[in-house]
């Protein structure tokens, strides 16, 4: 039976035991995952949330998923995977490494097709512990690969949280600035607090205090007034999926905060492994936004900021082009305009 423990997930006795996302800073709280059905909540109600961190939680929804019929028919078996995937891909639409790792999983089952049950399950179980291990060692690459952009006494903008909690540890951008530090840089970084769901406040501000990295927490509004007071030289954020193009979905926001850097001639950087690089999807057009309830912009907590009934529109994510990205920075070096070229390179 493995085990696994990381900041953001935990498996432990056929459980996957999840930090909430949702409630910190304020308090540290745990929830438990015991079927498909559980991950597939938990993802889709942001109990845990962030690319990489989506994707290795659906893997193990996926191990749980086949552990809920290990004694049924073989083709009970295999029709309840389809729909354990099925179900668990509708949980949010845009993160591409909910399908990267799905497709990962399902690739295993279907090569090891003729196992009996009780093995495949054991092999499923080293794929999904694999994927969270590997996310571990690709951040820490990551980090070492971006470390190469960050300059001594640097201020750096990020915006929402690509830290530790939005992968299974160290982060993607977050991970940039750890490597940096820990190669004895000085670093500045400012977080944007990123309205509505306010992951940069809570999460990123959380993350970098705790691991002693001077953080300011500002609010998204006040990004190009910063960078014009020249406190910011470096803009760092993660991905949700970039496209064969280049062009990257990533929190709402992101989009306004590469404008301002290229109008303040600020170096703009992606961070994110190449499990989040879907070539199959041309150019952002194709990338799916996903739209969240009205009540994340109606209401901050339990506190209503705005008039009853009044229209909204909430898209999560936005898409920056790829002629406002400087580089992409992943585990195999970093990708420069042309992306189309320079990223299909890097799966050769
Ligand atoms: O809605 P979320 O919190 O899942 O959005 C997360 C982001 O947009 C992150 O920046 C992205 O997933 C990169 S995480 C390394």
């Amino acid at each position: 039976m493995g085990k696994f423990k990381s900041i953001t997930l935990e498996w432990k006795e056929d459980r996957l035991i999840l930090i909430d996302q949702r409630k910190l800073p304020s308090v540290e709280k745990y929830v438990e995952c015991q079927t498909h059905e559980d991950v597939y909540h938990a993802i889709r109600d942001m109990v845990i949330r962030g690319a990489p961190a989506i994707g290795a939680s659906a893997a193990f929804g996926y191990l749980l998923g086949a552990k809920e019929v290990l004694a049924s028919s073989k083709e009970v078996f295999f029709d309840h995977m389809d729909l354990v995937k099925r179900r668990l891909s509708e949980s949010r639409p845009t993160a591409v490494n909910l399908f990267w790792a799905l497709n990962r999983m399902e690739k295993t089952l279907n090569t090891l097709r003729e196992l009996d049950r009780k093995r495949l399950v054991e092999s499923l179980e080293s794929e999904a512990l694999a994927i969270a291990e590997e996310d571990i060692e690709i951040n820490m690459t990551i980090g070492k690969n971006g470390a190469t952009v960050v300059r001594d006494g640097d201020g750096i903008l990020t915006h929402c949280n690509a830290g530790a909690l939005a992968t299974v540890d160290y982060g993607t951008a977050l991970g940039v600035m750890r490597a940096a530090v820990e190669q004895g840089k000085k670093i500045s970084v400012y977080a944007d607090e990123t309205r509505p769901y306010l992951q940069g406040a809570r999460l990123t501000a959380w993350e970098l205090m705790k691991s002693g990295i001077d953080v300011t927490l500002i609010c998204d509004n006040m990004a190009g007034w910063v960078m014009k007071k020249g406190l910011v030289d470096l803009v760092l954020v993660g991905a949700d999926r970039i496209a064969a193009n280049g062009d990257t979905a990533n929190k709402i926001g992101t989009y306004s905060v590469a404008i301002l850097a290229q109008k303040h001639g600020i170096p703009f950087y992606i961070v994110a492994p190449l499990s989040t690089v879907d070539l199959l999807t041309e150019s952002g057009d194709g990338i799916p936004i996903e739209e969240r309830s009205h009540l994340e912009i109606t209401k901050i907590g339990d506190y209503q900021i705005a008039p009853e009934g009044v229209k909204c529109f909430n898209p999560a994510f936005d898409i920056t082009p790829s002629s406002l990205i400087t580089g992409i920075i992943t585990e195999k070096g970093i990708a420069r305009a042309p992306y189309d070229v320079s990223l299909k390179k890097m799966f050769e």
